[in-house]
């Protein structure tokens, strides 16, 4: 989950370094390095605890040698070792000569590590990843090249990587991977590696994914494939619309407002571009998918959510469905004819990956995400990609209304391809899903102008129920996920109706309880109850509504009070401010989690 990031390009490495680092620093935040060749072909350090900011201070400060275009670059989300400036990449071998910048796993580095050390070689960190620098070392004193050595390093590893390797004297960068992401280019100023296409965004428009095994070498502007099954044949480009524009912040104060804001439009443009294809079942034929019949969907947080929102809809129709955190999915039973759906904006959360690698013969698997050159993307039997642009701030929004519209739109066609639903019941469901941007939009506009004051009369609780009931419970999840993971308050969802078989023991005087209030007939009652214990009950919908919202009522879209998360996500984010926090880049966390 940390981001990689490398370049061999005429002008200085490190104009495309930093920038790239920090569209990847969304990967993990502990720390931060580069490795950057100098023109008389020695290689300087540079390494910052801290985000890039802080990295930025050094490289403003840096007086030695003058550096040219070619460089590493690493942000970290540790895993092994504690943040420190030693832990933090690149890392290099004995000698100082290697230099490697690495994102995944190595499962087997205390054996490798034993082994190498008994053969000589001194470690300095405690870090899994600097065993391949030393790897590389002895395939180099072994006589290989650069890219050989690469290549007979990672034939030692067990795990998952995705690596940039540099040396001192040679002119090329040299990158490989294995169930880690890491896409190449070329651009007008030279060739470039990244954890993903958002670093390239302005320096190239066309990239390739590296597959598992290949070696790919940057150098003289140019990339060259040794691909895992011997042939030097380069992969298809992919095209890469994305600008510069689209992965800045612009007016907005951070990532996650602007994100949560564009909820309308990003639902439209789904809407636009998926609802022709609901009512004849033709969306879901041209997917190439058999007739809906059983669902397993798997998906982890916040992408969970939004499997759940989906399968209540399926429920609803009569389709069985089976949801549990992808991470959990292990031995997992699959029943022949199971379409598996994969939720996962980023496409590369390797739970979810593992998750579907069951055996089954008949096994299908759906993918709904943002990225659709993911690993999740495009191994996939069929994927829908949610088109909402990038999501930068670490907090899912946006793109978890895309996963639950496109989902929805989906699910609705598999309905009618499948005789559960008439086209004329599809069709009064498209008229509710083309409804949804201007609810959003409502949404977003009250949430700024009444959120605060809610957000005033609970900053100090330590801790947050969040309920809900039916359909709303998804969403009462999704509220107390976010809350906690952008303020540091614990947060608890439950199903309104279990409060009283034993978590109303935490209502104290005052405890602040979330009801998304959709007008469920029994939810008065539960209300009550928690008054009645002195809770400050926050309700959002509903007649006795915090903010003056409503949401309708029960019988209403399936998909359940979907606007309900706009104001949700306000909340988490206005407390996550008032309390001091990073709401784009929370502690501990990071976007892509590509370790199990
Ligand atoms: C929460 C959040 C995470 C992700 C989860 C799965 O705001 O972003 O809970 O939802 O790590 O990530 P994806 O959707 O990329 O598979």
């Amino acid at each position: 989950m940390c981001g990689i990031v490398a370049c061999q390009t005429r002008p200085p490495a490190l104009d495309f370094l930093i920038p790239a680092l920090r569209r990847v620093e969304y990967r993990g935040y502990d720390s931060v390095g580069v490795a950057v060749r100098t023109t008389g072909g020695n290689v300087v350090r540079l390494r910052s605890v801290g985000r890039l900011d802080s990295l930025q201070s050094s490289v403003d400060g840096y007086v030695g040698a003058t550096l040219d275009g070619v460089g590493i670059g690493h942000t970290r989300w540790a895993t092994h070792g504690v943040v420190s400036e030693e832990n933090s990449h690149p890392h290099t071998d004995c000698l100082g000569d290697v230099h490697v910048v690495h994102n995944g796993i190595i499962e087997n580095a205390e054996d490798l590590r034993a082994d190498l050390s008994l053969r000589g070689h001194a470690f300095a960190t405690e870090v899994d990843s600097e065993t391949v620098a030393h790897l590389v070392e002895e395939a180099l004193a072994d006589g290989a090249g650069l890219p050989e050595a690469v290549e007979k390093a990672s034939a030692r590893l067990v795990g998952s990587w995705a690596l940039a390797v540099i040396r001192r004297g040679e002119d090329a960068v040299v990158v490989t991977a294995n169930r880690s992401p890491l896409v190449v280019a070329t651009g007008g100023e030279g060739a470039y590696a990244a954890s993903d296409l958002t670093a390239l965004a302005g320096w190239t428009t066309h990239a390739q994914v590296v597959a598992d095994g290949d070696v790919v070498v940057l150098e003289d502007d140019r990339l060259s494939w040794r691909r895992a099954d011997g042939s030097s044949t380069a992969p298809a480009l992919l095209s890469t619309s994305l600008a510069a524009v689209d992965v800045e912040l612009g007016a907005a104060s951070d990532f996650m407002g602007k994100e949560i804001s564009e909820q309308s439009a990003a639902v439209e443009g789904i809407v636009n571009r998926l609802a022709d294809g609901i009512c004849d079942g033709r969306l879901w034929h041209q997917l190439g998918l058999p007739p809906l019949s059983r669902v397993r969907f798997v998906a982890c947080g916040t992408s969970l959510n939004g499997a759940a929102v989906l399968n209540q809809l399926l429920a609803a129709h009569g389709i069985a469905g089976s949801l549990s955190p992808a991470s959990e999915s292990e031995g997992a039973v699959l029943e022949s004819g199971t379409l598996l759906v994969a939720l996962s904006q980023s496409g590369e959360t390797a739970d979810v990956l593992r998750a579907l690698e069951v055996s089954s013969d008949d096994r299908v698997v759906l993918a709904l995400t943002n990225v659709g050159s993911s690993t999740l993307g495009r191994t996939a039997d069929a994927s829908v990609e949610l088109g909402v642009g990038p999501e930068i701030g670490v907090a899912a929004t946006k793109t978890f209304t895309a996963q639950v519209v496109a989902g929805a739109a989906v699910m609705i066609s598999g309905l009618v391809y499948a005789r559960r639903i008439s086209p004329v019941t599809a069709g009064h469901l498209t008229d509710r899903l083309r409804a949804l941007p201007q609810l959003l939009a409502e949404a977003d506009e009250l949430a700024r102008n009444h959120v605060a004051d809610v957000v005033a009369s609970a900053t100090d609780a330590s801790g947050f129920l969040f309920v809900g009931r039916g359909t709303a419970v998804p969403y009462a999840s999704e509220g107390a996920l976010k809350l906690k993971e952008i303020t540091y308050r614990w947060a608890e969802c439950q199903p309104a109706g279990e409060l009283k078989h034993g978590p109303i023991a935490l209502i104290d005087r005052g405890t602040p309880v979330v009801v998304i209030d959709d007008g469920h007939p029994k939810l008065a009652a539960n209300i009550s109850e928690m008054r009645a214990r002195h809770a400050h009950v926050i309700t959002i919908g509903g007649p006795e509504s915090s903010m003056p919202y409503r949401l309708g009522s029960p019988d209403g879209a399936p998909w359940g009070p979907l606007a309900s998360v706009v104001v949700l996500q306000h909340l988490a984010r206005e407390l996550a401010v008032a309390l001091g926090r990073d709401v784009d880049k929370p502690r501990n966390l990071a976007k892509s989690v590509t370790v199990e």
